[in-house]
């Protein structure tokens, strides 16, 4: 039965119980408990991160927590959609002991407050440029969420690559005694990654959604191809980045915001492939007032 727990206090108390292998089938040294944090309105996306917490850990928690530090003014904070019922029951199905579903005020957001700051580099590119401040607010508050919990793991998806990335710096940086795992982009079988924002799209954005992971498909082609060739010969950041911008220009409903090519784990912006490290090629795009993002990795192996 998962349990909803809605203060840090509480939460902490149950943690404490529990690694102390107070629960009768639970030894104090298997316990091992696994964090997967998410805004809500869960989706197949979240739960195979659930999925994958349960295989590898004794206790899964889960939080919820719409937070207001990682929105911008004119974003959609107010609008994000918010289903604690329907979510709690998709944490039962998949197992999660624990639900922390903390209010504003519990998090401490509503105060001035302590900050996380990201390095810059990781910040200047991608979802960065436009959302300025948005990845100090995803920092704050996961380095908070880390803190509260303790997890021995974390799990995030490659889905928001950025984000990923920053989060495995920040872990690394101020030393937080955790694993952090990155999982997989759970897709639609269009292709479309599954994302709580999809419900924004009507029906005929939704037809068109798909359009952004196939012009990421082609990039990924051209990529493989040189891969096969006998002698590999580099390829220009701009020749990867060119297919995709041609395949959108076929859509002009869909609205170009960035696409870059990276390196995954420094985001560094990449000017040539050379088979060195994997690589990233992260997308933005709007259909109408829907912002999706998007990104596939290049793997030299
Ligand atoms: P949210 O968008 O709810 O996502 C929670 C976690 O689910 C993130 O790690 C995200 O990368 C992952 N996720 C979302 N869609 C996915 C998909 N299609 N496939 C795989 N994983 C997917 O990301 C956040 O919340 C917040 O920024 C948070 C980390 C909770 C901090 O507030």
């Amino acid at each position: 039965m998962t349990q909803v727990i809605t203060t840090i206090a509480a939460l902490r108390d149950y943690l404490n119980i529990y690694r102390r292998g107070a629960e009768p089938h639970v030894s104090a040294f298997s316990s091992t408990v696994g964090l997967v944090a998410t805004m809500g309105a869960l989706h197949s996306g979240h739960l195979r991160l659930m999925e994958i917490a349960r295989l590898e850990n004794s206790c899964v928690v889960v939080s919820i927590f719409v937070n207001p530090l990682q929105f911008g003014a004119n974003e959609d904070f107010d609008r994000y959609p918010r289903s604690i019922e329907r979510d709690r029951r998709i944490c039962e199905h998949a197992g999660v002991n624990v639900i922390f579903a903390p209010n504003a005020e519990e998090m401490g957001v509503k105060r001035q407050l302590t900050q996380v700051i990201p390095p810059e580099a990781m910040t200047k590119v991608m979802c960065g440029r436009s959302r300025v401040g948005h990845f100090q607010g995803v920092a704050t508050i996961v380095c908070k969420l880390l803190n509260i919990v303790q997890p021995d793991r974390a799990y995030f998806g490659n889905k928001d690559g950025q984000q990923l990335a920053i989060i495995r710096q920040l872990a690394l940086d101020l030393h937080i005694p955790v694993k952090i795992v990155g999982c997989a982009t759970v897709r639609e079988p269009s292709g479309l990654a599954y994302s709580s924002r999809n419900q924004y799209l009507s029906a005929m954005e939704r037809e068109l959604a798909p359009q952004i992971y196939q012009s990421l498909q082609k990039a990924h082609q051209v990529y493989q191809d040189a891969k096969n060739q006998a002698a590999f010969i580099p390829i220009s950041a701009s020749a990867i980045v060119g297919v995709v911008t041609n395949y959108l220009a076929n859509f002009p409903a869909i609205s170009l915001e960035y696409i870059e090519l990276v390196e995954a784990s420094s985001l560094r912006p990449c000017e040539e492939i050379n088979l060195q490290s994997e690589l990233m090629l992260a997308i933005a795009a709007r259909i109408g007032n829907t912002r999706l993002i998007d990104n596939i990795l290049l793997s030299p192996t």
